[in-house]
């Protein structure tokens, strides 16, 4: 995939940097023709009077110049008080971003009902971005299983949702996916391989793929590995689920299977600013990747916990593939050069997770 990028004058140029669509990148939809197919919908806009068209004005104000980089843009992002959708508020602090959240309430943050389209309009009408970041979905196993027709909703449908309301607005959407829509069966996985996912999750992720693609053509979908950062409970994540179970001192077994590529999710905010920036003045359609480059179970995880907080870890077994809540893809390698390439940002930029994971779980491995 060939990446351009034009830097533009400070004060009046547009930024470009096409992404232009990869040879790879075919239109194949693995789900097509199968029952769980999406069925095409009445166009939910079609009660809309022509006063929620974008206006002259509404464009003029989406294209505003502000100090960064001689543009505005005004952004929204969905999902706001979640794990990822914090850490995009703080990399985006420095443009004109509103963030939504739904039962969390947090300063500044707007409620929204991702899965309401007149919640979801009424946003885009009132903050009249030109980037809108989709960080809302169900990613928790518990849910998969207790709730799957709700999980499906907020995975599936308020993607859909979400991109329908940019493409009416006018706004360029970034969608984020997940390393789950692979098997795990043939890593890496380059953004055209084929799609299978063995869990309900990866199975909605990959439905909420082909419903943005098709709701918005233009929009960017990035594909994340696990996450990790800061978190508001120890639930929150993986990792610091980990931390608390190796810092009680109580067995445990861990899965030594499946191998993860722990990310941060200040990294993973920070590419998506510098996507949306790009993006800005030409969408691309693209299906981009992101992931840190090393590798660990979650068994590996733990004695890595263990060794830095000087914990003896004979209460932590290596244990078989965690399905208590459906299959796990073994190793969903993302194949990421193009990005890298394109970001050029130097080695020390990146975030390993040797450095970064002790100050993430030390909260969380104390107080257990
Ligand atoms: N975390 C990972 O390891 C990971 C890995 C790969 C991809 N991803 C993807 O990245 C995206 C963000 O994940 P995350 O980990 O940040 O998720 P998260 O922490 O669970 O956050 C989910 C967000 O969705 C919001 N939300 C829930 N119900 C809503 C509704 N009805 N209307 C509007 N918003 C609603 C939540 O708001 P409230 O909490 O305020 O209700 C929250 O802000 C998801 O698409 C996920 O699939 C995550």
């Amino acid at each position: 995939m060939a990446w351009t990028l034009t830097v533009p004058p400070r004060g009046n140029g547009a930024l470009t940097v096409a992404v232009p669509r990869s040879p790879r990148q075919g239109a194949r939809n693995e789900l097509a023709g199968s029952s769980t197919e999406l069925r095409p919908r009445p166009d939910p806009f079609s009660r809309r009077d022509r006063a929620a068209e974008p206006t002259a004005e509404s464009s003029r104000r989406r294209s505003q110049p502000s100090e960064l980089w001689g543009w505005i843009v005004r952004a929204v992002v969905f999902g706001a008080s979640g794990l990822l959708g914090r850490s995009m508020m703080r990399a985006f602090e420095d443009w004109k971003v509103t963030g939504t959240s739904f039962r969390r309430k947090g300063q500044g943050l707007v409620t929204v009902d991702a899965t309401s389209t007149d919640d979801v309009l009424n946003a885009l009408s009132r903050f009249e971005p030109g980037v809108v970041i989709n960080c809302v979905g169900e990613r928790r196993p518990e849910a998969w299983a207790n709730a799957p027709a709700r999980a499906h909703e907020l995975n599936v449908e308020a993607a859909r949702l979400i991109a329908e309301a940019a493409r009416h607005h006018g706004a360029s959407l970034l969608h984020i996916s997940s390393d789950y829509v692979f098997d795990g069966t043939e890593p890496p996985y380059q953004v055209d391989a084929r799609r299978n996912p063995v869990n309900a999750y990866g199975r909605w992720k990959l439905l909420a793929e082909d419903a943005v693609r098709r709701a918005c053509p233009e929009a960017v979908i990035l594909r994340l590995p696990m996450l990790y950062g800061p978190v508001e409970y120890a639930a929150e994540t993986n990792l610091t689920q980990i931390a608390r179970q190796v810092g009680s001192g109580e067995p445990v077994e861990l899965d030594d299977v499946c191998v993860r590529y722990p990310t941060h999710v200040d990294e993973a905010a920070k590419v998506c600013r510098w996507i949306a920036a790009q993006s800005k003045g030409q969408y691309p359609g693209s299906i981009v990747h992101w992931s840190a480059e090393h590798r660990f179970t979650k068994y590996r995880m733990g004695l890595m916990i263990a060794q830095h907080f000087g914990i003896a870890p004979d209460h932590i077994k290596a244990g078989a593939a965690d399905t208590a809540s459906g299959d796990r893809p073994d190793d969903c390698r993302l194949d990421c050069m193009d990005l890298r390439a394109a970001l050029g940002w130097p080695v020390d930029h990146y975030r390993t997770f040797a450095n970064e994971f002790p100050q993430v779980v030390a909260p969380w491995v104390r107080t257990a």
